[in-house]
């Protein structure tokens, strides 16, 4: 899968540890920022992947703040797109099966670095499961539309 990975700079030191690890399951992936630890703002990373993903440019989106929430939220604005944030790989993994979720947050002041790569991978491995969830998360792009 082609995967854009964005972060603050709370999720920055976290960032490489999950980038190298993806491409380690054999997946692209590209850093759309930030790219130091000066301080930034958190919503223009969820805008920018969400917008790549939605587009479809990439297959899915990956960002790291300091709780996975606020990053989380904004990338939800976006059309098209269902962010969810996890600090467990159960609910990554239904998220995906259930939700179709197309964007993965988690907070690096939350989750150590192994926790998140099973998140991670626990979404990754996941597809859409479609049948009776697929009414539901049409109604979900309803509501944005
Ligand atoms: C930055 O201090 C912090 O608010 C941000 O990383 C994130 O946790 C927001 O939800």
């Amino acid at each position: 899968m082609k995967i854009a990975i964005g972060s603050d700079h709370v999720g920055f030191e976290l960032k490489p540890i999950i980038i190298e690890y993806i491409k380690g399951l054999g997946h692209d992936i590209e850093d759309l920022g930030t790219y130091s630890n000066e301080r930034t703002d958190y919503p223009k990373f969820s805008k920018k992947v969400a917008e790549e993903v939605a587009s479809g440019n990439f297959d899915r989106g990956i960002l790291i703040c300091g709780t996975g929430v606020g990053i989380s939220i904004a990338a939800n604005k976006v059309e098209g797109i269902r962010a969810v944030v996890c600090s467990e790989p159960y609910s990554a993994k239904l998220s995906k099966e259930h939700n179709n979720t197309n964007v993965l947050a988690f907070g690096s002041r939350v989750v150590g670095s192994e926790l998140a790569k099973m998140i991670v991978k626990s979404w990754l491995d996941t597809e859409f499961e479609g049948g009776r969830h697929e009414k539901r998360v049409q109604m979900i792009e309803e509501i944005i539309c």
